[in-house]
């Protein structure tokens, strides 16, 4: 089967959904007073986006390096794709560290979070509305 362009940002997108449902459960166990399942769950979320965007951009990028071509060549799809790099790097910086505050600086966690929040919803809803899969 061949990889294509539109099928990588489908499995992205779907990918990425799938990593919004454990970290509503995180908050799920947070409201529920679960820090520590709180904690787990986003190990699980923080390992499972890692493996996502190692094996999916950086070994495909090598392998198929002309990949995203099609989004370059396209004005209005490389604004689209600009505007979703805007939360979606931050996001990923900002992950290690949540991780890490999480556990050593609870108060500095507490302030981070709001800010990864709006910047993980910001990548999940242009990633998934904004940027063309078929
Ligand atoms: C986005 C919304 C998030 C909110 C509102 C939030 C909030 C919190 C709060 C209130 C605590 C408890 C701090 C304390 O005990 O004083 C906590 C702990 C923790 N959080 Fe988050 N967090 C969020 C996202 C994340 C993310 C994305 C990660 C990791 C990638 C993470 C990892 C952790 C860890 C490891 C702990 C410590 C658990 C333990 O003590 O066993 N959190 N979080």
């Amino acid at each position: 089967m061949e990889i294509t362009g539109p099928g990588l940002i489908l499995a992205l997108k779907v990918a990425v959904a799938t990593a919004s449902l454990l970290l509503a459960a995180s908050a799920v166990a947070l409201l529920a007073g679960r820090v520590r399942l709180h904690g787990r769950i986003n190990l699980v979320f923080f390992a499972a986006v890692v493996i996502t965007l190692v094996g999916f951009e950086v070994v495909l990028r090598l392998v198929n390096p002309g990949i995203y071509d099609w989004i370059r060549d396209d004005p209005d799809l490389r604004l689209r794709l600009r505007i979703h790099l805007c939360f979606a790097i931050p996001s990923a910086l900002l992950m290690p560290v949540m991780l890490y505050t999480g556990y050593r600086r609870k108060r500095v966690h507490r302030v981070l979070a709001w800010i990864f929040a709006v910047l993980w919803l910001g990548t999940a809803i242009t990633g998934i509305f904004g940027l063309p899969h078929d």
